[in-house]
């Protein structure tokens, strides 16, 4: 499929290079409201640099990948449809649920397929997880925890205004990738308990080229409580950019008859610990699976990074009429949920979910291999 990508910011190169991952997309064109930052990738990657209105106009492309920041994807995705092309977002899918409804209506009525991000839930590490629960080796899941923290993202982003703002902070930003994770792994989420703080008012930019720009804080950094999911299982979260250091892992889920720890999922690799009731922790490597197996540098480690998955296997679904795993229902709940964690801190009630949506099923090593080019 001929595709195009709108926003050439940080994480383009990670979309422009996941064409080489892949079989069946390549990236043809390329638009963005900064003009200089198109040309860049349209020279970088031999492909036509075109304006937003002749990107969506253009009859060569049937999918349009949106790479803008939060508060413009909305407005990218409806643009993408109403072109009669199908869209394949990063997160989140829009800044609100409201919103999200509008391009899932949209989306519906042009019978037209909208993915998001994150994609990394297809990763080795979360497929193994899924795999492990599935076939009952920790009885059925009942508690468990997640911890994202950090201390925010104004020392490494060159543009980092956009984190501190409503449509991002912690939990839309980078809960997402353990919010979707877990979805994929338990189902739906049905209540949310919920508490927030803002420690800081103002950030410092200490990354270049602002260095010592003050951003103001619009979004609270830190979110905390408890996630009821429809099987009735009770996940706490800490979601916070105002904490430096701790030793928490990333996901913990306890099952009647044992317990699971994933890595982070903001990769797609890493190390699963699974231990049965009395028995010690056995330690399952991810790296001998398709989307396991370490393939980039990151600082002086090697990581697995097969972002475009997500992409590979929703074109994949819409040449063979399937539901695709990155799908609207599961990026619209995820995105209700997120909103649900800022409504039920703000008003200091449980928010209940309004929408729901299916359990994906497990990505086979089979299934990966017809996409991957090894
Ligand atoms: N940077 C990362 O590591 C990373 C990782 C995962 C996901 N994401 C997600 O990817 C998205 C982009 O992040 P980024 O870090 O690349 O941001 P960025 O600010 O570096 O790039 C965004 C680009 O979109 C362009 N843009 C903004 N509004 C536009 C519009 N209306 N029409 C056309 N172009 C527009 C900007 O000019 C900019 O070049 C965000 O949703 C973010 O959450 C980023």
């Amino acid at each position: 499929m001929k595709i195009g990508v709108i926003g050439c910011g940080n994480i383009s190169e990670t979309y422009f290079e996941s064409q080489n991952l892949y079989n069946n997309f390549k990236v043809i064109a390329c638009a963005d409201i900064n003009l200089e930052a198109a040309k860049a990738s349209a020279i970088k990657f031999g492909i036509q640099q075109q304006n937003v209105d002749e990107i969506l106009d253009n009859k060569d492309l049937d999918l349009i990948v949106n790479l803008t920041i939060p508060s413009a994807h909305k407005e990218i995705i409806i643009k993408t449809l109403n072109a009669n092309k199908h869209s394949f977002s990063e997160k989140p899918l829009a800044m609100n649920f409201q919103d999200g409804l509008e391009i899932k209506k949209l989306a519906d009525d042009k019978g037209l397929y909208v993915g998001c991000a994150p994609d990394t839930f297809l990763g080795a590490a979360g497929q193994k997880a899924k795999d492990l629960i599935e076939k009952n080796s920790i009885g059925s899941v009942v508690l468990g925890s997640f911890h994202l923290m950090s201390h925010g993202m104004e020392h490494w982003h060159p543009n980092p205004d956009f984190f501190f703002k409503p449509g991002a902070g912690p939990v839309l930003d980078v809960g997402v990738y353990y919010v979707t994770q877990l979805v994929s792994l338990l189902g739906p989420v049905k209540n949310i308990i919920s508490i927030s703080a803002t420690v800081e008012k103002e950030r410092t930019i200490t990354s270049q080229p602002r260095s010592g720009e003050k951003i103001i804080v619009e979004t609270p950094t830190t979110l905390m409580g408890i996630l009821e999911f429809e099987n009735n299982a009770k996940i706490q979260y800490f979601c916070s950019w105002d904490v430096w250091n701790h030793q928490h892992n990333p996901i913990e889920i306890y099952g009647k008859e044992g317990s699971i720890v994933l890595p982070d999922p903001n990769y797609f690799g890493g190390n699963i610990a699974l231990a049965k009731k009395d028995k010690d922790w056995e330690i399952i490597s991810t790296a001998n699976m398709l989307l396991g197996l370490p393939n980039r540098k990151d600082g002086d480690n090697k990581i697995a990074n097969y972002r475009g998955i997500g992409l590979s296997e929703m074109i994949d679904s819409i040449y063979n009429k399937r539901s695709a795993r990155c799908n609207i229902n599961l990026s619209l709940h995820v995105l209700e949920i997120m909103e649900g964690i800022l409504i039920a801190a703000e008003t200091e009630k449980i928010y209940s979910l309004q929408s729901s949506c299916n359990k994906t099923k497990l990505l086979t090593e089979d299934e990966i291999n017809k996409l991957k080019i090894s």
